[in-house]
């Protein structure tokens, strides 16, 4: 790993226990519930993978795409759906993982298309939160970490579609 160009912000042990924490407030709050998991590709295929196995609740999980950022740290504002739920989430009870929550535009339209399907209930978990950077009124019910304005890779996240494998949270220095 090419460990010079990034600083560690959380390290996989500290990830680790944080996913356990939330998933134990998850199975806390929907007690006598089922869940629908929809990941958001691809960031949020790490985090999920771990969250849903710490998750003791009977659930199912399915996958939305959709392209926000291209190859650069810049958001385009710009959201486009490139591959749909397999499923109807009609009277279920739905929680969003996402990686990071950035300007919030993403999730924003996310969420609104997916709340005209009328389901139960919606919630948002992400791993991690940027709320200074914030431009949709999007607030997660589950927050991993509050962050500053840095640009994050690793545990799935990426920098032009590198770092994903990165087992813990890092900081990319700038170029
Ligand atoms: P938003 O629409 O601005 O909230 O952007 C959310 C998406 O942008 C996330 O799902 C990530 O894919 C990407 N993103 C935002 N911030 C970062 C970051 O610091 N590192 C890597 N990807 C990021
Ligand atoms: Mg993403």
């Amino acid at each position: 790993m090419d460990l010079e160009s990034v600083d560690i912000m959380y390290s996989e042990k500290e990830v680790a226990d944080k996913v356990k924490e939330l998933a134990a407030t998850i199975t806390r709050d929907y007690q006598g519930e089922e869940l629908l998991v929809v990941g958001i590709l691809k960031g949020a295929f790490i985090f999920m993978a771990d969250l849903v196995r710490k998750i003791d609740l009977p659930l199912a999980v399915d996958f939305m795409s959709v392209s926000s950022y291209g190859s650069s740290t810049v958001s385009s504002g710009e959201v486009r759906i490139n591959k749909d739920l397999d499923y109807s989430i009609k009277g279920k009870n739905v929680l969003i993982v996402e990686d990071i929550v950035d300007t919030g535009l993403t999730l924003n339209y996310i969420k609104g298309i997916l709340q005209k399907r009328e389901p139960k209930s919606i919630k948002i978990c992400c791993l991690l939160d940027k709320p200074s950077r914030r431009k949709a009124d999007i607030s997660p019910e589950y927050i991993g970490y509050s962050i500053p304005d840095e640009f994050i890779v690793g545990y799935g996240l990426d920098y032009a579609e590198k770092y994903r494998n990165y087992p813990a949270v890092c900081i990319l220095k700038k170029p």
